[in-house]
């Protein structure tokens, strides 16, 4: 079983990007540690896209894929209604991720479109919010089996 960690923009630069906000570990980092955390029998598969639109494209392509989602859309959190829909989409679980604490900064951080369809939402744990999105996703998914 699948879990797609998606990451929108800006996370590219994970561990060069503001790293007294972000820290200094990178998304490989992220995808390493996601992929010791997983539950055996499930695989992950991380993405990262600077647009938009493909990030509503592999949202479409986890519903036949995969059987949870762990989402930081970055600052499309703040903005997107497209993200929102696609998401509204899916069935599985969806796990809303930041790695800062949003709600410690500027006050437009505060305001989430994801969090109207996440099932659950970690915030200020930095990267290790990640590999906790994964064992919620599995546990999720276990327990519906
Ligand atoms: C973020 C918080 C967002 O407000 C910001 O735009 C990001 C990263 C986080 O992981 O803390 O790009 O989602």
């Amino acid at each position: 079983r699948l879990i797609t960690i998606l990451n929108g923009p800006n996370l590219n630069l994970l561990g060069k990007r503001q790293p007294h906000i972000y820290g200094h570990d990178t998304l490989e980092t992220v995808e390493t540690n996601c992929r010791a955390a997983a539950p055996e029998g499930f695989e992950i598969r991380l993405r990262q896209s600077n647009h938009e639109g493909e990030l509503v494209d592999w949202i479409h392509e986890a519903r036949e894929t995969s059987c949870g989602i762990a989402i930081n859309a970055g600052a499309y959190t703040h903005t997107s209604v497209a993200i929102l829909d696609a998401l509204n989409t899916f069935e599985g679980p969806v796990i809303e991720v930041h790695i800062s604490n949003v709600h410690k900064r500027e006050s437009f951080r505060h305001h989430s479109y994801i969090s109207l369809r996440a099932d659950g939402v970690i915030v200020g744990f930095g990267i290790e919010g990640y590999e906790a999105a994964v064992r919620r996703i599995a546990n999720i998914v276990k327990a519906a089996a």
